[in-house]
């Protein structure tokens, strides 16, 4: 298994069940956008590996474009100042756009880009993430599509990282605490 060298705690989502959730989820927006313009907008860099498998899994034919931001600065505080690092190539004024997480944990990054990508005059604007945290349900978010509600602990793999390692694991698992406690 990979365990990332003793890293690992335990597996949370396995890769199979990552599969059938995204396949379920692909079929939503299918259903939803039928007939419809769609642009994926992947956050960088944990959506990478969602947005890949998603708009594999569609039978639509959308586009994909890419966003980095950096919430909150240096600290692990949340501030909610957002500050764009790569804005999309894309005009977004009357498209459809689909937001597309790794994770929602605040909601912070999100509940600023939703009102970013508002503000640019788009058909609609909506929210698909792999993972959402408790946190989450603090902030006004509508979140449309979510693959797994997973409680307040340390998550990784899927795009999701620690110290911008792990994204590469092919499932969502915990972080064994001597990791991160160093
Ligand atoms: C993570 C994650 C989300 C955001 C969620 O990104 O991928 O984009 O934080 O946190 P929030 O709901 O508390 O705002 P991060 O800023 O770590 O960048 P990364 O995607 O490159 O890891
Ligand atoms: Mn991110
Ligand atoms: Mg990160």
């Amino acid at each position: 298994a990979k365990d990332m060298g003793g890293d690992l705690e335990k597996v949370l989502v396995t890769e199979e069940e990552i599969t059938a959730r995204i396949r379920e989820l692909a079929a939503e927006i299918d259903a939803d956008y039928a007939g419809k313009d769609l642009l994926l907008v992947g956050v960088l860099k944990g959506a990478v590996m969602v947005m890949a498998d998603l708009a594999r899994g569609l039978g639509h034919a959308c586009e994909m474009d890419w966003m980095a931001v950096s919430s909150y600065g240096a600290g692990t505080t949340s501030s909610g100042v957002v500050r764009i690092l790569k804005d999309l190539d894309t005009d977004i004024k009357d498209r459809n756009v689909l937001i597309v997480e790794d994770v929602i944990d605040s909601g912070l990054t999100l509940s600023w880009l939703v009102g970013n990508l508002k503000s640019r005059g788009p058909a609609s604007v909506e929210i698909c993430t792999m993972v959402r945290k408790p946190l989450a349900f603090s902030v006004d978010l509508k979140v449309k599509y979510i693959g797994f509600d997973l409680p307040n602990e340390f998550i990784v793999g899927y795009g999701l990282d620690y110290a911008e390692k792990y994204r590469n694991l092919p499932f969502i698992g915990t972080l064994a605490p001597h990791v991160y406690q160093g």
